[in-house]
């Protein structure tokens, strides 16, 4: 009998902060193939996303058809005529990171084979074709337990020895806060996002601003290596304005969420790539402490979030919920739990990138229906 002295744990040093790339889902859904997932590995260079840091590229569900006669899982061969590996290898030759999709149940969402009972075999498979992500979804899971469930994907990553981020999806539904800290780096805390500002459907999917009433509550469970993931981003799908394209991306940095964009890379207008390669913004989703914004204000349709940033400096992001623009006279000098913002403090507005003050003088203005006011401030 061999007996394996490897004590499986999950890959420690990934995710350090929230990851970022492509996903395929919210754009293609089961609409993908190699010529698309080339094309958008292309345009993750050229448009300058990789370049603003948004690393890996996730081939989400339906690129799996069957298993063969051994058990190993197999690839659709008419949209991947090529391969994984070879997809695989073409995305590292980008400079990017290659993601795949499986699930903990017998079935993926979309009925494709899933990995339970197989899982050690397909880490494998992932493995030699160099995938470097795995998101792990929950349909069809039967009775398992999911923190046992996730937590074999996990010793199986470890196992097949390839460094993988581990991507939990379970939706929130049994509070992967609680449990799932040691077992995968980033857990969907939510149902799925759905395209649209303010809504909810029938099977608890969720607009923008309902993902941000789940996270009003969760914050403290997020950080360095495990991380609340608020679910793929919705910019440039043609749904959301721009103003409320803006409050979706500065409020999932503010929750220091995993930032994955989840449009058509390759036709994207100058407006959307500006929007998702803001610099500034996605600085504050990548600040080094991980620590979540919490709401520090609400009157009636205008909330202000609040989260500390590496190297005393603070982010305030006041989002206009409503269909009229409100009227700001806001004081930002305040005592949030241990942190102190006096008036010594300088203030930047991230989206119109200039300096407006100090927290000497109130932040005053006008903020526009479901528009949005980030801002930094740091030591003058
Ligand atoms: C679930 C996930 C989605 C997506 C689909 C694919 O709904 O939550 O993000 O991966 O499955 O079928």
């Amino acid at each position: 009998m061999i007996v394996s002295t490897l004590q499986a744990q999950k890959f420690e040093d990934l995710a350090k902060t929230p990851p970022m790339g492509w996903n395929s889902w919210n754009k293609f859904g089961c609409d993908i193939n190699e010529k698309t997932i080339r094309e958008i590995a292309d345009a993750m260079v050229s448009t300058g996303m990789r370049d603003a840091g948004y690393q890996y590229l996730v081939i989400d569900d339906c690129w799996q058809v069957k298993r063969d006669s051994a058990g190993n899982i197999i690839a659709d061969p008419e949209r991947f005529p090529s391969g994984m590996k070879s997809l695989g290898d073409y995305i590292h030759s980008k400079g990017l990171k290659f993601g795949i999709y499986s699930d903990a149940g017998t079935a993926t969402c979309q009925g494709r084979p899933g990995s339970r009972g197989y899982e050690f075999q397909d880490a494998r498979t992932y493995a030699s074709w160099g995938a470097d992500y795995l998101k792990y979804d929950w349909c069809n899971h039967g009775k398992q337990n999911s923190e046992a469930a996730y937590t074999t994907m996990r010793d199986a990553l470890y196992k097949a020895g390839r460094p993988v981020v581990f991507s939990i999806c379970e939706w929130g539904t049994t509070k992967p806060w609680e449990w799932a800290k040691n077992i995968g780096h980033l857990w969907r805390s939510t149902e799925d996002i759905i395209n649209c500002f303010d809504c909810k459907n029938y099977w608890g999917g969720n607009g923008v601003l309902q993902i941000i009433d789940l996270f009003t509550e969760i914050g403290t469970y997020t950080g360095p290596t495990h991380w609340n993931d608020a679910d793929m981003l919705e910019v440039g799908n043609g749904v959301l304005t721009p103003n409320e394209e803006r409050l979706h991306i500065s409020m999932w940095a503010m929750f220091s969420s995993p930032l994955m964009a989840g449009n058509d890379l390759r036709t994207m207008s100058k407006e959307t790539i500006a929007i998702l390669t803001n610099k500034e913004v996605l600085a504050i989703d990548q600040d080094k402490l991980g620590i979540s914004a919490t709401r520090w204000m609400k009157y009636n349709d205008l909330e202000i979030w609040f989260k500390p940033l590496d190297g005393d400096a603070y982010a305030f992001c006041f989002i206009n919920r409503g269909n009229q623009p409100v009227n700001l006279d806001q004081d930002l000098k305040t005592t949030i739990k241990k942190y102190v913002v006096d008036g010594s403090y300088q203030i930047r507005d991230l989206w119109k990138h200039e300096n407006i003050g100090s927290t000497s003088e109130n932040v005053k203005g006008s903020l526009g229906a479901h528009d949005v006011l980030m801002l930094r401030l740091s030591r003058k």
